[in-house]
């Protein structure tokens, strides 16, 4: 039986964490076991509990409990957690997604420890240091031993780091192997969309109707806490909203935002359109249902921009740059940054389209079984 320990920590991740932990119980038990760590980055109710609930996922064996803080602390606390844990369960593995703190984390705990690590979700690259994401995904790709990219810009990006595609196992981290396997957000969105439609009931709570309204999410620290950006997107939001409802559910890092005293002016114009909905962060089911039954998403997540793609939705990406190129080039999506011309322009374009294409670039929803049979075949 090999062991693999999967660290988890913020929304994407547990959500994403599903897919391999189903993939698991259908077809791997007599030859995998999973360990979870969630390391506690996000902790709210609506940002973690409820996707346990909802989605099937084991309870995590552990929680660090790390909670919010600076980069350093935030990432420091989790390696102390996530090592000594390694020490005890002696994991064959680590599995780490993304590239938040908690894939860091994980990345240089197992690697210290020389326990190989496979990355989900790797080689994505949006070229720009200044964001958090990229330095950790840059750290984690190169502490991995197997590699499983969504896309092929993602595989591409890799040997073009110096990944070698001929390596021959057994793979190691000294003689890593890369892999395009699909997308595993993928897998979720095509298992999950029928319970969605059948299960939640959000449009009817909200009071909406199927491709009648905007869908919009906002998170990023670029976004956030540069003031001009953020008034800019709202700006744009509160326009776009004068003539279609918007649904806006709200991360937690946007609401202390957008509650602070420095856009008291701003919520103020926020609470007198009755058009702009903002919620509290919604749960999967209801994302999904939310997702699937907009007329246009905006977004500066990089996991609801590609839902968008898989539902088939047009997409204005809240930033200058996408790791998710492949999309923008089949012009289902695009880039406006926090620019209240561009954004405003690109619901103009995009609303009016009709007809985009949306070609498979995301894998046949099966990339979790790949994953597990890739771990289980460089052990034999
Ligand atoms: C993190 C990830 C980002 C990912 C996002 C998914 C990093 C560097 N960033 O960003 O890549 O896209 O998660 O949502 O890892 N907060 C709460 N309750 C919570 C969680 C957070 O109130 O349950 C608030 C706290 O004020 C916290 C802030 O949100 O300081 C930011 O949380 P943090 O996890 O540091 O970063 P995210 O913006 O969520
Ligand atoms: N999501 C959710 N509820 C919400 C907002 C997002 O379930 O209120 C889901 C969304 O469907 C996607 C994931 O969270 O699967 C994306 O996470 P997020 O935008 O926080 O992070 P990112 O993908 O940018 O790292």
């Amino acid at each position: 039986m090999l062991k693999i320990l999967t660290v988890i920590g913020a929304r994407p991740q547990i959500i994403k964490a599903a897919a391999l932990s189903r993939a698991i119980k259908n077809n791997f038990t007599k030859e995998l076991s999973e360990v979870i760590i969630h390391t506690g980055q996000h902790y709210d109710q609506n940002m973690s509990e409820v996707f346990f609930a909802e989605l099937g996922i084991p309870r995590p064996h552990y929680n660090l409990a790390v909670g919010s803080g600076r980069h350093g602390i935030q990432t420091a606390r989790m390696i102390e957690g996530i090592e000594d844990l390694i020490i005890s369960e002696k994991p064959d593995y680590v599995v780490l997604y993304g590239d938040t703190n908690s894939t860091l984390a994980g990345g240089v705990a197992a690697s210290k420890l020389s326990v190989p690590v496979a990355h989900i979700e790797a080689g994505l690259r949006s070229f720009n240091r200044k964001m958090p994401e990229e330095i950790n995904r840059i750290v984690c790709d190169h502490l991995s031993t197997l590699l499983f990219s969504p896309t092929a810009t993602g595989f591409n990006n890799l040997v073009n780091e110096g990944f070698n595609t001929h390596t021959k196992p057994p793979y190691t981290p000294d003689n890593p192997s890369i892999f395009h396997c699909g997308d595993i957000m993928y897998d979720n969105s095509l298992y999950f969309s029928e319970l969605a439609a059948e299960k939640s009931n959000i449009l009817s709570d909200l009071n909406l109707n199927s491709s009648d309204y905007v869908l919009a999410t906002l998170h990023r620290d670029h976004n956030t806490d540069n003031q001009a950006n953020f008034s800019s997107i709202i700006d744009s939001f509160i326009q776009i909203s004068k003539n279609t409802q918007l649904v806006l559910p709200l991360h937690p890092r946007t609401k202390k935002v957008l509650l602070s005293n420095v856009n008291k002016s701003l919520y103020q114009k926020v609470k007198l359109n009755s058009n702009l909905k903002i919620i509290d962060p919604v749960s999967f089911l209801d994302m999904i249902q939310l997702e699937q039954n907009a007329r246009l998403i905006m977004t500066d997540s990089g996991g609801v921009q590609k839902e968008a793609y898989f539902f088939n939705k047009p997409c204005i990406i809240l930033r200058p740059e996408t790791e998710w190129v492949e999309v923008l080039e089949t012009g289902a999506a695009i880039l406006a940054g926090a620019d209240y011309d561009k954004i405003t322009a690109a619901f103009g374009k995009l609303s009016n389209l009709i007809n985009i294409k949306f070609p498979e670039i995301f894998g046949d929803g099966h990339s979790a079984e790949f994953i597990c049979e890739t771990i289980l075949k460089n052990n034999e």
